[in-house]
């Protein structure tokens, strides 16, 4: 190598060393990409794709969206256990991904106040149509739908406090690619929570593929700049497993 490249590299890896680390945490060089794989012998109600050892799950289609609103929820889900356990405050940013009817939507409307915003994340146009004339009857405005994508939930990058997701992660048809955009869009410090039916009792009476132990999303999220704070148990179904950028 000449003198003269020489130097120019060095000079070069000086300036590059004196740089600020980039503030979202996100590497310079992507990540592997996830490896997804197609089984043809498969859970009837999954995909037949797998990630990380786990069936990814059919998405539970609009038809079905009054289920979403059934009165027994209440004594199934006890919201009103969750929504203190999310520690919401007066004026945050918060997100619901696969927000459906918008049933949890609409409490972390509340919960966050007129001087906070709700982006209520939906793949199904349907599905966010329902949500908008239920969040009009109710005089909620301080929700925002958006029409995401599989692989893209389509937020605004680190401007959440938090995001929620009820019911929804073992649908995600690209769960790495929605991971990664979920983080870029949350705030340093902001939580990313999973809501999930417990894979790890039998008594739990939900299909299979509907369900994640708590081993396998943290497996799943080893590879993220997050970490794992606290995984609640006080539901009567589901755990709450969260996370912090
Ligand atoms: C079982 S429903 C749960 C709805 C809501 N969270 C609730 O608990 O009432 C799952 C929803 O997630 C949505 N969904 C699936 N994959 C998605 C993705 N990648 N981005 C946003 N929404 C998604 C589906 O369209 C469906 O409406």
């Amino acid at each position: 190598m000449s003198t003269r490249l020489v130097w120019i590299c060095f000079a070069a890896a000086l300036t590059l060393a004196g740089r600020p680390a980039p503030a979202d945490a996100s590497p310079q060089t992507p990540p592997p990409a996830p490896v997804y794989e197609t089984r043809a012998n498969h859970d009837p109600n999954g995909i037949g794709k797998f990630y990380l050892g786990r069936e990814i799950a059919q998405v539970m289609g609009h038809q079905g969206a009054d289920w979403l609103e059934r009165p027994e929820r209440e004594k199934e889900e006890r919201p009103d256990l969750l929504l203190p356990a999310l520690h919401l405050r007066a004026g945050d940013r918060a997100a619901d991904i696969g927000a459906g009817t918008g049933y949890y939507t609409r409490r972390l409307a509340a919960a966050v106040g007129t001087n906070g915003l709700v982006y209520a994340v939906e793949i199904q146009q349907e599905m966010l149509d329902i949500l908008t004339n239920k969040m009009a009857a109710a005089k909620i405005d301080n929700v925002r739908p958006v029409l995401g994508t599989v692989e893209d939930p389509r937020l605004p990058a680190a401007g959440l406090d938090l995001i929620l997701m009820v019911d929804v992660y073992h649908e995600f048809d690209h769960p790495a690619e929605m991971v990664a955009g979920m983080v870029r869009a949350l705030k340093p410090g902001g939580r990313l929570v999973f809501v999930e039916f417990r894979g790890e009792d039998p008594q739990v009476p939900i299909k299979l593929v509907h369900k994640m132990t708590e081993a396998q999303v943290k497996k799943e999220l080893a590879g993220f700049p997050l970490k794992w704070v606290e995984t609640n148990e006080t539901l009567p179904w589901q755990h709450v497993i969260i996370f912090q950028k």
